[in-house]
């Protein structure tokens, strides 16, 4: 069993699309609408906002590997490109994703220690992110990992409004 972590460049662009639409699709379709779950996906993973993303020096993407097939990725995010004023002491995860069938094999883990590893190296003091309240998963995985819920805020998934628990991890 081998796993691997790359980080992306404009060369993964099309790479970063497929396996965005792919894990937000199997994540939310479920309790979403066909119609907000569209708008979201055109909005947030269209190519030219995508090129944007990656061409962000305060934000990096990573893919992850197992056995040499992609399994997942992570967004991380410092400074301006946080998705809520947090200050520079902080990094926000604004995206971890691992396809379905690589689920609970550790991977999520090894995404999250990476995150850990760049807020340290950088001196950061804590790292955030934003949950949708009903995901139970990711909220349990986040627990397990130490995060805490600091606050809360609203998200829009198409014209829904939605509430996100922002969690917190203090790092020593
Ligand atoms: C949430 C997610 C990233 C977790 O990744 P994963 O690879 O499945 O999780 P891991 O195998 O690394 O689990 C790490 C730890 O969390 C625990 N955990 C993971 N999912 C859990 C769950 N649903 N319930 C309880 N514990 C869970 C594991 O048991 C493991 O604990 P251990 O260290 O004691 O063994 C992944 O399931 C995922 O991509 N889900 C869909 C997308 C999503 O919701 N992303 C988050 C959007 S905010």
């Amino acid at each position: 069993m081998t796993i691997q972590i790359n980080q992306c460049n404009l060369g993964d662009l099309r790479t970063l699309q497929e396996i965005s639409i792919e894990t937000f699709n199997e994540t939310f379709k479920d309790q979403n609408s066909p119609e907000n779950m569209d708008a979201y996906l055109e909005r947030a993973f269209n190519l030219n906002q995508l090129e944007k993303e990656l061409s962000n020096s305060s934000s990096r993407f990573f893919f992850v590997y197992f056995n040499n097939e992609l399994a997942g990725y992570i967004k991380v995010n410092i400074d301006d490109a946080q998705s809520e004023e947090m200050g520079n002491e902080s990094l926000e995860v604004e995206r971890i994703y691992i396809k379905s069938k690589f689920q609970k094999h550790g991977l999520g883990k090894v995404l999250l220690n990476k995150a850990i590893e760049i807020a340290t190296e950088r001196n950061k003091k804590k790292i955030w992110l934003g949950v949708w309240e009903k995901n139970e998963n990711a909220l349990a995985f986040y627990k397990r990992l130490g995060f805490v819920q600091t606050s809360a805020h609203s998200f829009y998934m198409g014209d829904e409004e939605q509430t996100d628990f922002i969690m917190t991890k203090i790092l020593n």
